[in-house]
């Protein structure tokens, strides 16, 4: 009783107003800046958060840095110091305050200076940095701040020359700025395969002054840690144990020795669902932290998209000293527990027909799931013009798309809290990296040191998301640096793996260990996991790297194969737990060229566009060496001219276009082939239960592996990823050397549903052809959770006997009733696939199908029609193969499917979500419709 009419006394205080004590907090962003160059040749207003080249282009200082070949054009501006200039007069810095500088992010190399005297230098893009400017402020009349910010491609050339403690570079992979695994930067920022090399510098995050007269803390930080009593990291917890909620708190100012903490926890509509006094909190480096107890029945669970609802609630934490509030936090936040499960192959599970070796799956709350999902790319070479907005935009596509889970590429840059609020939002679980990529990494003491400091800020600052979903050290080390100095250099791979092994399991992950109990971290996106984990031994993780046992399956996949010849042969595919990318590039649309290249260069192999396509990287600075670029491009000629009928139009713009939605389509057909693959892995020994593809969006307009353009855009790819992550499909598994043809269904639901699958064979007029294969032609089935179930077993070297089989195809139609997981209502889920027993559509009796397309004006509700206008598709005369709407630029947003298939006599109507128009509507007139005949069309 005298606990709880404590706590009843707190409570009631934490409503008093406290102004005495409220923080003087001035954002940077309201002072009037100026950037210069070195010589003061170039003066023009600044921001903040900005970086250089935004500001300069603001003033017209140069162009647009996305058009034309301004990347190379404008390396000028990497290679030269920027300084940023403003009064602090308007701030009113007191000077009986203790007076701060705090920085969310400062990109990257920068000298700071007040009243000309210098304050700090930085060199990480990625942490957070605080200063004491009282000094300085106290023998200053006119306050001023002064950031200098060096050029990182100049100062890693230098490290480079000065450096004794360099990886080796025998597996370092550049792409154009070289030396990027010296520096703590985006290391995209130097170029990579998908995107463009600006190097920008600036202040990239919010950035404050803060003042702080006696006793009174400014929160910096805020760590939230809920987990299932008695869990640990990587390990399955107990599902029956109570929550604990454990908040530490970084603050500027000192913490009173005996002060103590509450922490409420309030619902999403902020009505308190628990509280209590911290438990067993210390003081300690600048934080505080304690913890409460939070029984089961008392909050939901939160689920990722398509699995259950996403359960939200607030909480705050707040730091007390004699019953007063000094300071709080709130975050908002959420209960669920999410597991990378890398345990060894159970008896039970071997009972289940599970190939022995160890998992390599997500549990969400407990449960296998299957992740759905792509790698997310960072969405601008400039982050401080990647808006509210534009993710709020690209993440609705994210669950549009069927995705539950993103992986988030190192490197890139760890997500701005904005970013995961989203995806805490929309259900989109983000697997995260550290920043380290494709190399080799330094193992000096300030180096380490360095990142020890990035990683402890980034993972107490994100860990409070439900969407975090895991960390991992980096991007293709296990499998692509150690193999190639394994390969490469095996006199020295001991020193090699010693080193990765520093940073990456002696370093990261006691940064994770220390600092969470709820996420599990991996050294490396794609590994073959450990072979031992024990929580108290100096090294937890102990690496299975290549010791495996023949016949066992162990970790995560990535695969990547140029030689189309072999796209749609399944046994190149990797056999593996979980695939975490996969991929092949295409072109952008005519829209998204229309915007960044001039209208002389809209050819498929343009100068301009060549140079724009970064694979394979030049791997230098050179901007004529062609020969890299080329590849690329020939790739996706290749692809094209062997599975379906080439473009050649007369008219070069229509000639164009058609190229680029060619090779989109086969990038399309290709992806769809593995994730069948691999999802239907999920009922096979190697029980696979994930598939992220390469990659979900561009950075920039160009050829890449994205399924969404720069604008938003999507390309065939997207709307076919949509298709084939619905909860329950049918696909086709053929081999094309053998003959042998089979087709599954394939179901990520969490209970056994029953269905039908109606099998019909059509000739390309859309005939109906009977007796190609004997037996039914439409299959009952059921198919069990997370598992696969045949429903046709056939031979297309005998079904050749009696049918023509360059004119023939097979409709393979689902239908089934069941539930989503944590869902009651039933759902009728259904599935269509186009089978063509012919590798390749150039060689099939296409006809010209007669398609028709009207728009279903709605002229009752012009406002509903605006919103969500619809579209009616007919094939009159044929089968439409690859049926493909086209909408101009001017409007945002997405067909709900594209890219179908569709025989006579059943027209299919399309609706369109409308994200942005600009056009006052008059865009629906300019929908075209064109199916794969159009391209042996003139
Ligand atoms: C450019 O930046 C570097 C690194 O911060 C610094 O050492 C150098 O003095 C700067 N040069 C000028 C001219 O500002
Ligand atoms: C500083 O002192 C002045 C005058 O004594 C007072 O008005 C002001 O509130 C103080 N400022 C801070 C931040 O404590
Ligand atoms: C609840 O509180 C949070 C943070 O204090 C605030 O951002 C949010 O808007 C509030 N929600 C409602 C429904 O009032
Ligand atoms: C406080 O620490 C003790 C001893 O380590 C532990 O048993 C207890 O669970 C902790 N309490 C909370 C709320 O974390
Ligand atoms: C290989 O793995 C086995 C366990 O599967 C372990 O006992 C052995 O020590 C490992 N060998 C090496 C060289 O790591
Ligand atoms: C583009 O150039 C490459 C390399 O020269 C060539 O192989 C390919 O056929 C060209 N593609 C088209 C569509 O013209």
């Amino acid at each position: 009783m005298r606990v709880l009419f404590l706590l009843v006394f707190i409570l009631s205080l934490l409503g008093a107003p406290f102004s005495s004590l409220a923080q003087n907090v001035t954002p940077l962003s309201e002072l009037q800046w100026t950037l210069t160059n070195p010589n003061h040749s170039i003066s023009v207003p600044g921001h903040v958060p900005s970086q250089a080249h935004l500001d300069l282009y603001d003033a017209q200082v140069v162009g647009d840095p996305y058009y034309g070949l301004n990347d190379f054009t404008l390396r000028w501006v990497a290679e030269t110091n920027w300084t940023y200039t403003a009064s602090l007069a308007s701030v009113g810095i007191s000077s009986n305050a203790t007076s701060w500088l705090v920085f969310n992010g400062l990109d990257t190399f920068s000298t700071i200076s007040v009243c000309n005297q210098q304050i700090a230098t930085t060199n990480n893009q990625f942490r957070q940095y605080y200063f004491d400017i009282s000094k300085a402020i106290s023998h200053c009349n006119v306050p001023t701040i002064n950031i200098n910010f060096g050029s990182a491609p100049n100062i890693a050339d230098e490290l480079a020359n000065t450096s004794l403690n360099e990886p080796w570079k025998g597996s370092q992979l550049t792409s154009e700025f070289p030396n990027r695994w010296l520096i703590r930067k985006e290391q995209s920022d130097f170029g990579w395969d998908w995107g463009p090399a600006f190097a920008p510098a600036g202040v990239w995050q919010p950035a404050y002054v803060v003042q702080l007269s006696n006793k009174q803390l400014y929160v910096r930080n805020t760590l939230l840690d809920i987990y299932r009593q008695g869990q640990l990291n990587n390990l399955p917890p107990d599902q029956t144990k109570p929550w604990v909620v454990n908040a530490s708190l970084d603050v500027l100012g000192d913490i009173p020795q005996d002060a103590g903490l509450l922490i409420e926890i309030k619902d999403a509509s902020n009505r308190t669902v628990t509280s209590g006094v911290g438990k067993n909190v210390t003081v300690s480096g600048g934080a505080i932290s304690g913890s409460i107890v939070v029984e089961d029945s008392a909050v939901k669970l939160w689920w990722p998209n398509g699995l259950g609802p996403q359960n939200l609630y607030y909480a705050t934490v707040t730091v007390l000293n004699s019953g007063n509030t000094i300071v709080s936090s709130t975050k908002r936040t959420a209960f669920r527990t999410i597991v990378l499960n890398m345990e060894p192959i159970s008896q039970r599970q071997l009972d289940q027909g599970v190939r022995n070796g160890n998992n390599w799956h997500f549990e969400i709350n407990g449960h296998e799931f299957y992740a759905k999902g792509s790698n997310f790319i960072p969405p601008d070479a400039f982050w401080p013009r990647v808006t509210t907005t534009k993710i709020q935009r690209l993440f609705d596509s994210v669950v549009r798309g069927n995705q539950n889970m993103l992986r988030v590429w190192a490197s890139g840059a760890y997500q701005p809290d904005f970013i995961y609020d989203i995806a805490d939002e929309k259900g989109i679980l983000l697997w995260s990296e550290f920043e380290f990529s494709d190399s080799l990494y330094p193992v000096a003491e300030s180096f380490l040191d360095n990142v020890r400091e990035e990683a402890i800020y980034n993972v107490r600052r994100v860990n409070h998301h439900p969407s975090l979903a895991l960390w991992a050290g980096g991007n293709e080390l296990e499998n692509l640096e150690l193999y190639l100095a394994k390969l490469l250099d095996p006199g020295h791979y001991s020193r090699w793996q010693k080193e990765y092994e520093t940073l990456f399991l002696d370093v990261l992950l006691p940064v994770v260990y220390e600092n969470s109990r709820s996420i599990s971290y991996i050294p490396s996106s794609t590994t073959n996991g450990y072979l031992s984990l024990n929580h108290s031994a100096p090294h937890p993780m102990i690496q299975r790297y290549n010791n495996e046992t023949e016949g066992y399956i162990y970790g995560d996949t990535d695969h990547y194969d140029y030689d189309s010849t072999v796209a749609f042969n399944l046994s190149s595919y990797p056999v593996g737990r979980f695939a975490n990318e996969f991929g092949y590039h295409s072109m952008p649309s005519l829209q998204s060229w229309e915007e960044a290249v001039a209208p002389e260069d809209l050819h498929f192999n343009s100068t301009t566009i060549q140079l724009r396509n970064h694979h394979y990287p030049s791997g230098s600075l050179n901007t004529t060496n062609l020969p890299n670029s080329t590849k690329g491009m020939a790739e996706m000629t290749i692809s094209v001219e062997l599975y379906y009928p080439t473009p050649n139009k007369a008219d070069s713009r229509a000639n164009f276009s058609a190229w680029c939605l060619a090779t989109q389509i086969f990038q399309a057909d290709f992806y769809r082939s593995q994730i069948t693959y691999y999802r239907r892995g999920s009922g096979m020994p190697e029980r696979q239960l994930g598939s992220l593809y390469w990659q979900l969006e561009d950075i920039w307009q160009a050829p890449t592996w994205a399924g969404i353009e720069y604008s938003g855009r999507w390309k065939v790819l997207h709307y076919i990823a949509k298709d084939i992550y619905s909860p329950v499909i049918v696909a086709p598994y053929w081999n094309y050397t053998t003959g042998d043809l089979t087709a599954y269904v394939t179901s990520d639901l969490w209970e056994t549903v029953h269905g039908t699958v109606d099998l019909t064979w059509y000739d390309w007029s859309g005939n109906v052809l009977s007796n190609v294969t004997k037996g039914p032609s439409s299959v009952a089935f059921t198919v069990g959770a997370l598992n696969t179930t045949k429903v046709l077993q056939t031979n297309t070297k005998s079904l050749g006997r009696s049918v023509d089989l360059s004119n023939a195809v097979l409709r393979m139609n689902l239908t089934t009733e069941g539930h989503l997981p944590n869902n009651e209502t039933a759902t009728t889920f259904t599935h269509e696939f186009f089978y063509h027993p012919i590798l390749s559509l150039g060689k099939a009796r296409l006809v010209d199908p007669g398609l028709k397309l009207t728009f279903n004006d709605d002229d009752d509700d012009d406002d509903a029609a605006a919103a969500s206008p619809a579209f009616t598709v007919e094939a009159t005369n044929g089968v439409s193969a690859w049926t493909w709407l086209d909408f101009p630029s001017g409007v945002t947003g997405n067909f709900d499917s594209n890219g179908f298939w569709l025989v006579p006599g059943e027209p299919k109507t399309v609706g369109f979500d409308v994200k942005n128009d600009t056009t006052g509507g008059r865009w629906v007139e300019n929908v075209t419709v064109s199916s794969l005949w159009d391209f042996t069309t003139p």
